[in-house]
């Protein structure tokens, strides 16, 4: 008897999560004091900004009774209390107060997410092991240059793993059939001597705007993306991932263009770029993650795509319960 496989479906296929940095808001939606519910890596975290100015970012559920820290917690000076008895929790995790009680157990602990802020954003550095950062954010230069404009914001809550998302700037076939571009334009993947970072450059001549892309990719889900239309012409667009759960991205995007572009094509330009992000969304949407996808010869930088982010995963071998 042949046993038939069971069909892909949008739950049975998706991998874990990469490591690496990820946005987990803008630095201007979390003032002094303001405490957060987040959900990222399949996990409930409580986001809060001390009285210093620090973001600290933490498991929300109380070790006491379980209560969720991010919804009524406070912010107490350097440390959140729990709303429901009250215990505080430090930005190291270790509780140190419990209003009722000079014993405090030492596994009374809130799992601690290393943190950074940069570029405008709050970043975690996310590893399934909870480990230091293995590389530094990059320096995002534009954001602040007096010859760049104002940066845009623009926010997508996307139903598709944050890998298939990152998978697209592999991808210059699918901006014919699914951008509309009237060609595939001419494409090269290429990696840094770290092994890490990619870049694809692509010249897209038959594009509303034609443009030279150049896209650079941190990890998946973090990546910069430069247009230029001519000399001193650009528009160059960041993408922060949040991945929320195995079938749920947030993607925060940032977008500025050269002054010199400003007033005749600066709204067009970024416009254009986010309006792409509908052709994209049906595709994203619907889609299943393919594990094992049937290449054909000339799908060689997706191939590529696939063995650079295999570096991102914990194999089998070494995974070990997070710390
Ligand atoms: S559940 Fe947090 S203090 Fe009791
Ligand atoms: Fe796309």
């Amino acid at each position: 008897m042949t046993i038939v496989e069971a069909c892909e479906s949008k739950t049975n296929t998706t991998p874990e999560f990469p490591m690496g940095w990820y946005s987990v808001a803008r630095s201007h939606e979390l003032l002094v004091g303001e405490v957060k519910a987040v959900q990222a890596f399949d996990r409930e975290m409580v986001l809060y900004r001390t009285r210093s100015g620090v973001p600290v970012l933490q498991d929300a559920y109380c070790p006491h009774l379980g209560a969720h820290l991010g919804v009524q917690g406070r912010v107490i000076g350097e440390s959140i209390r729990c709303p429901f008895h009250g215990w505080r929790y430090g930005t190291d995790g270790k509780c140190e107060h419990i209003p009722y009680s000079d014993d405090i157990p030492e596994r009374a602990r809130l799992r601690t997410w290393h943190c950074e802020e940069k570029n405008g954003e709050v970043y975690i550095w996310f590893h399934p092991e909870n480990t230091a950062p293995q590389w530094q954010l990059p320096d995002l230069p534009e954001l602040g240059d007096p010859n760049w404009t104002n940066p845009r914001y623009t926010e997508f809550l996307v139903p598709a793993h944050v890998q298939d998302i990152a998978e697209n700037s592999c991808d210059p076939v699918h901006f014919e059939f699914v951008h509309k571009m009237m060609d595939t334009p001419p494409s090269e993947v290429t990696i840094d001597d770290d092994g890490r970072t990619l870049h694809l450059n692509s010249d897209a001549t038959n594009a509303d705007f034609p443009a030279h892309l150049h896209a650079t990719v941190y990890n998946p889900g973090f990546a910069m993306v430069r247009n230029t239309y001519g000399p001193g012409a650009e528009m160059v667009m960041y993408n922060s991932a949040q991945p929320i759960n195995r079938h749920e991205t947030r993607m925060r995007w940032t977008l500025t263009v050269s002054r010199s572009i400003e007033d005749l094509a600066g709204d067009d330009v970024m416009e254009g770029i986010i309006s792409g992000l509908n052709d994209d969304y049906p595709i994203w949407a619907n889609k299943v993650h393919k594990q094992k996808p049937i290449f054909c010869k000339e799908d060689k930088t997706l191939v590529l795509f696939r063995k650079w982010v295999r570096q991102f995963y914990l194999t089998s071998n070494d995974k070990r319960e997070i710390a």
